[in-house]
This record gives C-alpha cells, structure tokens and sequence, in this order.
C-alpha cells in the first residue's frame, strides 16, 4: 500500500513495517471515531479517567449520603473466614487497598444463578453466532475444531431472577454508592466459563488473562462471584494491592494499554508482597475498584464460572465493544 502510495521502492522489511504501523493508526482512528459517535462524553471520559488524580477529583464531587440501614442482603458471613463488615467499612477498606474479599452468597441465589447456567445456552469466545449447552462441550469442541479457552452468556443473564435480585442487593448497592460516593449507576455483568484449555500469550491478553485495568468511567466498583469451588488450578482472580491510587505516571498515561506491559514487570514494579490471589469455595464474593491492576488466570484442572456486575457514576449510550 504504501510503495503504492510513494510511487518509489522501499526496502521490503521497511515497507511492511510502515503498513503495519498504518493499518494500526487507522483502527485507532476508526477507534476513536466510533466512540465520538456513540457518546463523546464516553471518548473525553476514557482519555482522563486513566489519571488518578481526576479520578478522586471525581468522586469528590459526590455527595452521597450513606443509607442508615442497609436492609436484607443476598450475601452472608463466610464462615469462620471474615466477619461482613458494614457497608461502609467495604468501602473504606476498598478505598485504601484497591479490594475487600469477605462475603458469600446465599445459598439459594448460587444455586439458581448454576441451575441457569446448566439450562440455558452459553457462547463460545463470547460469540452471538456459537451457542451451545454445558453438557454439549466435548462435542460442540470436537465441531468446531479447537479447544475453547471462555463461554459467556452475553446478556441473557439479565433473564436470570437471582441475578436481578444481586443488581438491587441494599448492600451491594450500598457498598458500591459510599465508594464512589454517588448514588451508584448499574453498567453491566457478565457470567462466563473459564475452561482449562492450552494457550498463548495473545489468547490470555485477548480475554483478560493478563494484568491490565478496566476504564468504563471515571470511577468504577465490579463485584465478583465465584460460583464453582476455586483454588490455585481454577483460574483464580487475582490483583496488586493500591495499584488504584498508587500508580507510576507512565502506566496512568497508558491507561488500559498497561495490559501489554508484561505481568512479570508489573509485578516488580509495584512488589511481589502487594499480589494478592483470591481463591475460595463456590459462592465466594470479593469486590474492587477495576483500575487496580488485576487478571484472572486460565485454569489449570477444572472449569471456573465467575458472576461479574459493575457499578458507576455515569450512565453512557456505549462503551468498548
Ligand atoms: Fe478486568
């Protein structure tokens, strides 16, 4: 394209990495021009939100006032673990440490929230076109030609009842409001399969296998949820503690772009000792702001099923995808 262009030769090797470069300048651009399209204020939202410092300015701004009493909640104490603390004590402990592992679900909603899953179709690598039921795995793979790495349900969780009932959960929802200090805006969820599948280094950065962070608006809360036993082999999500606030200046001019700094660096970058690995039994709930630097790895031994909801301060008519 570009010999065209110049109408002289270039050195082949040259030539090839100009047109590289092109072609990645143009989907920026294309990019970009989409976003402006769909919500401008999504475009200037996601350029300065990478900033730590407008983002607390953000929050500043709020005026949310604390319910006086956080009513029933769909999660309970994790037994002998760590008590629930009070709302307001998540979101002071969110605030200084970037997450706060400590609830479960009842019992009730985690089994509605896997009986949903087992009936109803989820999509291989998140794609409308490849539904297919859990018990079909084997011999959907076996059609399809290659191992699937995730499955998600898209958005037909939303038809799911313990689902609705988690997105208006008093607790979570009081949880999620005192953090950002807003009266908090539901984004979205996802359910999705983790599967133990061989991988490379472009699959894991494709579906968020690598430290990276999450700019949906200028602050955010994502609650999470285990719903399948998860140890060491099965995936388990993971964080670097403070990376929300304390954060080198280059990585906050990257923004999401961190995640193809290799983890390896990152975590020398911010220590070892701030790594923290959340493993527990099916319906485990942790929550965390998701500009802290965070992945979730791809199981070794068995299957992962992980409930995500996010939480933020402005409503937008589009986001990355
Ligand atoms: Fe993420």
């Amino acid at each position: 394209m570009l010999t065209r262009i110049l109408r002289f030769p270039l050195p082949l090797k040259a030539a090839s990495k100009i047109n590289l470069l092109l072609e990645k300048l143009s989907r920026k651009v294309r990019s970009l021009l989409r976003l402006w399209q769909g919500d401008p204020s999504f475009l200037v939202m996601s350029w300065l939100a990478r900033f730590v410092v407008v983002r607390e300015w953000m929050a500043g701004r709020g005026t949310y006032q604390p319910q006086a009493v956080v009513e029933a909640t769909l999660l309970h104490r994790v037994a002998g673990v760590c008590p629930l603390e009070s709302s307001g004590q998540v979101a002071r402990l969110i605030q200084s440490h970037g997450y706060y592992v400590g609830f479960s679900l009842q019992d009730s909603i985690l089994q509605n929230l896997l009986t949903f899953a087992e009936t109803m179709p989820c999509y291989a690598n998140r794609d409308s076109a490849l539904p297919f039921y859990l018990k079909d795995k084997a011999q959907f793979e076996q059609e399809l030609g290659v191992p699937l790495l995730v499955a998600g349900y898209l958005d037909t969780h939303e038809k799911c009842d313990a689902y609705q009932k988690l997105k208006v959960d008093p607790y979570l929802l009081d949880i999620a409001s005192q953090y950002l200090n807003h009266s908090a805006v539901y984004m979205r969820g996802e359910l999705a399969w983790g599967f133990p599948t061989p991988n490379t280094l472009a699959d894991k950065i494709r579906t968020a296998r690598v430290y990276h962070c999450d700019i949906n608006d200028f602050k955010t809360i994502k609650f999470f949820f285990y719903l399948t036993d998860v140890g060491e082999g099965e995936g388990p999500h993971a964080y670097i503690e403070g990376t929300h606030r304390n954060r080198r200046f280059s990585h906050q001019w990257m923004g999401q772009a961190c995640a193809a700094i290799d983890d390896e660096i990152l975590v020398k970058t911010y220590g070892r000792d701030r790594v923290r690995v959340v493993t527990g039994p099916a319906g485990t709930g942790f929550v965390g702001d998701p500009y802290c630097l965070h992945r979730g790895a791809v199981p070794s031994r068995h299957p992962r099923l992980l409930l995500q909801l996010e939480f933020g301060i402005h409503p937008y008519r589009i986001w990355y995808f």
